[in-house]
């Protein structure tokens, strides 16, 4: 029987960190549907039309590199609030999740909207003070030169986007377990998911 994860929340909340790890402790498979956002827009920053590049997006096209930058991000956040771009995207994340033997997604509306039969549900989410500092501490240790303040006003657009759109907006499903992970670790976070798994199996 098909198993079901859903993990939403905003971002460098750590869900895609807990998301993998809870996949990993299950040999369950791993769709971060950010990745099929972020492949959307990368098309569009090279001037693809959005919706045009959804409806052709392949599997290899998730393994393009520079996918993860933060230009990358806010162009994936802009093709998020429309509504062709996301209809486009459904078919290949519900195939996904219906996997035999079950799967992991972790995005903005997997409970909500994508798989809202789904087993479990996390909402995984932190203070955008504490998001934007691990982003900060990620983007340094890659040698990225930027300012805390930058990388907060960044993610604070970004939340205000993805919450404010009228096409599946960032929001907890109503039978979610959320996971507020501003005052714990990685290892306490991905605890308190596979509890939450536990208690839906
Ligand atoms: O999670 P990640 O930062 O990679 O997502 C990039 C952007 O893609 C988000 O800000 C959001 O606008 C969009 N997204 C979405 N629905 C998802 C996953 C991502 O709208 N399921």
């Amino acid at each position: 029987m098909a198993f079901t994860v859903a993990i939403d929340g905003p971002a460098a909340s750590g869900k895609g960190t807990v998301a993998k790890r809870v996949a990993a402790h299950y040999g369950l498979g791993h769709l971060d549907t950010g990745l099929l956002y972020r492949a959307v827009g990368r098309r569009m920053l090279d001037g693809e039309d959005p919706v045009a590049a959804a409806e052709a997006l392949k599997p290899e096209d998730l393994d393009r590199e520079g996918l993860r930058t933060a230009q990358v991000g806010e162009a994936a956040s802009r093709v998020g609030a429309i509504g062709a771009v996301r209809a486009a995207l459904l078919d290949f994340q519900r195939a996904f999740a219906r996997r035999s033997g079950g799967a992991v997604l972790d995005g903005r509306d997997i409970g909500t909207v994508i798989c809202p039969e789904a087993e479990a549900k996390l909402f995984v989410t932190a203070s955008a003070e504490v998001r934007a500092e691990r982003r900060f501490r990620e983007l340094v240790a890659a040698g990225i030169d930027t300012r805390l303040e930058a990388v907060l006003a960044d993610i604070r657009a970004r939340d205000e986007r993805d919450t404010a759109r009228s096409d599946a907006p960032l929001r907890a499903a109503d039978d979610a377990v959320t996971i507020d992970t501003t005052r714990l670790d990685i290892e306490a976070a991905v605890a308190a998911a596979i509890a939450a798994v536990e208690a839906a199996r």
